[in-house]
Order: C-alpha cells, then structure tokens, then sequence
C-alpha cells in the first residue's frame, strides 16, 4: 500500500474531497438546482461505478461464493430482494414504531433543532462529583436519553461531539443548559424522542389507516421472508439470507457528507443457527466481516473492533450478547473512530416478535437432533453508501510533485474505471491501433478512451478518477508492437507487448 504523500487532514481533507468528488462526478447534492435537500445525495458516473463495485463484492464475497466456517464447511447464504414498503404491522412487531428514536432537544432561542447525543458536552463544576448525566436525570432517566448519557460518560468532548453545548451545575446541582449557537443560558428543551421512520400513505384514500412506512433497515425484509426461502430452498440450519438496498431514516440532523443521510443503502446478512450456537457465529462473523474490510485495501490503522456497552445496545441486541462496532477513523471524528458496520447478536428477538404478532409459527424442525426451535440470529451489518464514504477517503491524496496533484489511490479492485487507453497523438495511425486495444479492453473491464489534450493532462484526468493504468499507444508501437502501461501511484511506466494488455490487466487486478 502506497504512504499518502502531503494530503491535509480533518475538516480540510473532507473539504478538498467533498469538492473533488462534486468536480468529477462521484457525488453530486440530490436536486441541486433547487437548492439541495438535507440529508439526500446523488451518484454521479464514478460514484454509481464505484459504489456498485462495493455492492458487487459485498454480494460476491457473502452470497455467490460464502466464506468457509469455522469447521471447514462452506456456508449456506442466500439473496434476496424485498419490498421497501410492507405491512405496517412488521414495523410494530420489530419494535421500530414503538423505539426506533433518537432524543431531540430545540433550541428556544435559535429555533434550532440538535440531536441531543451529538451535541451536549459535560463540564462539570469544579470539585463536583455528579455522575455526567445527573443533567437530565429529573426528565426521564430510562427513555431516549439513555443514548445522551452512555455519550455523556467519560466523553472528550472534542472528539465525540460535532457541536458543544454546555452543562454546567448551579448551586443546587441543577442543569443550565446552553444551545450551541446561542449565549443565553436555558436555551435548550428537555430532549424528546423522535421517531426516524418516514411516514407514507398507500392507495388514493390517505387516511390514518392507510399510514405505511419506508424501511429503516433492509433486515426486516429478510426476517419476513425466513419462512419463505426455509419452504422453497433447500437451506439447513446454520444459514443466511442476505440483501442489499435502500433504508430511509428521518435523520434529526443528517451530517458528514454521505456518513448520515436520510436515504441511504445497506448490505445487511442475517444468519441463523441453533441458539447454543449463536455465540460461535458471533466470534466469527465479527472477525471476518472486520478482515473483509482490509482486504478492500483499508488501512489496518483505520479500523477498529468495539463492542457496545450494555445501554448502548439497540431494543433487538439486548437479548443477545451485544453488538460489535467495526469502526473507521473519519476526518471528522476528531481523532476518533465513527461506526462503519455493525454486528449484532440479535438472539430469536425477531422472529419471536414476527411468530407472535402474526400467528405464522416461525419455528424450525432440525432432522438431526429431532428439536424444535426458533433459531438465533447473527447480524452483520453495513452501510453501502457508509462504505463508499470510506473508500474515498482512503483512496484520497495529494501529490506535489505532480503537475495536477490530487490524485484517488482506490484500490484496483474497488476503482470506478480499471484503465485508459490513449493514442499518444491524433495520426500516423496511433488511434486507430489505440481504437483497437480499446475494443477489446472495454468487454472485460471498465476502459475509457481518450483522445483529447496533452498526454500529461490524460494521466492527471485518470490519476483524479482514480484509474489505476493508463495504457499509451505511441510511435514505438507501430515497430515494436508494445505500448507504454502507466502506473497510477507510482507514475512509473513499462512497455507491455500490446496482445497481453489484458492479461496484464487481468493480473495487476487479481493480486491488488
Ligand atoms: N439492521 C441493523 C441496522 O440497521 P444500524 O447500525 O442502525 O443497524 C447498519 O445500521 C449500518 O447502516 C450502519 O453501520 C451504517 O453503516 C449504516 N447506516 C445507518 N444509518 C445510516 C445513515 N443515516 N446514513 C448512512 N448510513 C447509515
């Protein structure tokens, strides 16, 4: 892996990179032209590619060719592919109407709205000995605030908090809450819960009964169709059922570029097992899903285990063992690490919750032990769209002593285009022979041609796209029968014989 060379680092790197993926077309503001809508992004040309080559490796690596378990078996995992909107009595059942909320507090002073957990700062008096999140203990010490306090404890507010507020303790240890962008003391509301599902109506009537959600997560799709893929597959216990799609949360303030936004894509697998098995699978599943991420060229240095704590832990993991955090260090998480995926240890609380509210018996009959049961549930589960965010910045850089100097050092792999093709000049029949190499690489990988300005001005092109070769047709060609092969990263060049471009190709992919 290549060092990075001068490229800046926090707010300046998400600038410079939020600017060249605008530039360049990896992602653009969703509606730009009427001014943008919080929390919605789009895909330009390079950002759909590389976010479709995350997706396709994903569904590779975890469907078409599953990982060997720990005792030597290949896994049993399968796709599927449901609706965004279902019966409204899932979200009922999974616990996502009654709990899927974040604490929200307005600012009276502002009018301004915060998400509590990512705002509020301890500074406790000088000498106090109050636990951090004495604060807001007189409002409700079991509801939504439980997120606010496991972030208040212990925090360095510089790193865990986007936008400081402060808590300071008066005489009678009472809180005087200050909103971030306001001097005035007791600005801030008492948090309240909010709930992050979209609201939408089916049919033409639009009444109350005709109330629908947009998914928050790709899993419930999953646990709705179990009884299904068990009837009409012939999948044994352990297996998983796997999806990849769009999840919609009314984020209370979406941020961070694409980290957090409203609409979004998750890669999600649930993996059912006999419960004495669950822990097993856990460990796996924890440990692969953390090595497949550096194997898509992520820095170890940047990536982290961390297991929730117990108040951390979202309504479906509390019957299990917990959740682990696979987590990435963001530009903007201040030194920290941010979540990039989770996985959890789900127990039977969905299917339970499922059997219960639907009649439907979601049990499963092992031949082998002759036991009945409902079977415990491992989750991996990812952001897409999270993903892509990742792989832009470390595949950001700078170098200077180019003459262009941004450059994306995606890993070959994961790269929207796998190479150029340039006649070095536009006669003595260069593009045609170029024209020619062109046709052939386009029908295995992702190839552009290009003919247009200085040769200097192509590479700097591709090194933004982050194309890992460039392959040049130029005079030599003709009497040798070879062309220059450009590497993106080092911009060194090798003459390759112009039959085993592909082959070449096909090689610099397979080993990055
Ligand atoms: N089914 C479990 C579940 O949805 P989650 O931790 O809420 O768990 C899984 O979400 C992953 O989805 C996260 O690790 C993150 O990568 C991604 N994700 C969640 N909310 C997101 C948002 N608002 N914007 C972008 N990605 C998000």
């Amino acid at each position: 892996m290549e060092a990075y060379m001068s490229r800046p680092t926090g707010t300046a790197l998400m600038e410079k990179l939020v600017s060249l993926c605008k530039r360049r077309g990896f992602v653009y503001p969703a509606s730009e032209i009427y001014g943008g809508l919080n929390g919605f992004w789009d895909y330009g040309p390079l950002g759909s590619q590389l976010k479709n080559n995350l997706r396709d490796r994903w569904w590779h690596d975890m469907v078409e060719c599953p990982p060997i378990g720990p005792d030597g078996n290949v896994l049993d995992i399968v796709g599927v592919d449901s609706s965004i909107i279902q019966n409204p009595k899932a979200w009922v059942a999974s616990g996502h109407v009654g709990g899927f909320s974040d604490p929200m507090v307005d600012c009276r002073a502002t009018k301004r709205r915060y998400r509590a957990d990512h705002i509020l700062v301890w500074r406790p008096r000088e000498g106090a000995d109050v636990h951090p999140s004495y604060a807001f203990m007189e409002g409700n010490p079991d509801g939504p605030l439980k997120k606010m306090k496991k972030a208040l404890r212990g925090a360095a507010p510089e790193t865990l908090f986007e936008k400081a507020a402060y808590v300071d303790l008066d005489e009678t240890q009472r809180a005087t809450v200050i909103g971030p962008d306001t001097q005035e003391a007791g600005s801030l509301t008492e948090p309240r819960a909010f709930n992050l599902m979209f609201k939408t109506y089916v049919g033409a009537t639009g009444g109350e009964d005709n109330v629908a959600y947009l998914r928050p997560e790709t899993a419930q799709g999953i646990f709705l169709n179990y009884k299904n893929v068990l009837d009409t597959t012939r999948v044994k216990m352990p297996f998983g059922i796997a999806q990849i799609g769009k999840a919609f949360r009314n984020e209370v303030t979406p941020r961070n570029y694409i980290f957090r936004s409203r609409e979004f894509e998750q890669m999600e697998m649930e993996f059912f097992c006999p419960p004495h098995e669950a822990k097993k699978w856990f460990e796996f599943w924890t440990q692969w899903r953390l090595n497949w991420w550096k194997s898509l060229g992520i820095r170890e240095e940047n990536l982290i285990l961390r297991k929730h704590d117990q108040d951390e832990l979202a309504h479906y993991a509390k019957e299990g063992e917990g959740t682990y955090d696979i987590e990435y260090a963001y530009p903007f998480s201040g030194g920290g690490f941010g979540e990039l995926e989770g996985v959890a240890h789900r127990a039977n609380f969905d299917l339970s919750q499922h059997q219960s509210h639907s009649g439907t018996k979601l049990e499963y009959f092992d031949q082998e032990s002759r036991e009945r049961y409902l079977p415990h549930v491992i989750e991996p589960a990812s952001g897409l769209t999270r993903g892509v965010l990742v792989l832009l910045i470390e595949a950001y850089d700078v170098d200077e002593s180019r003459p262009s100097p941004e450059l994306m050092r995606f890993n070959p792999k994961m790269a929207p285009i796998k190479c150029a093709v340039f006649p070095l000049v536009r006669k003595d029949g260069l593009p045609e022979i170029a024209e020619r190499l062109y046709m052939n690489l386009r029908q295995h990988h992702t190839t552009q041609f290009d003919v247009k300005q200085s040769i200097g001005k192509r590479y700097a092109r591709m090194d933004e796209a982050g194309t890992p070769w460039c392959f040049t047709v130029d005079k030599d060609t003709v009497e040798t029968q070879t062309v220059t092969a450009r590497d993106r990263d080092t911009g060194e060049q090798q003459r390759v014989a112009i039959d085993k471009v592909l082959p070449f190709l096909d090689e610099q992919i397979r080993k990055a």
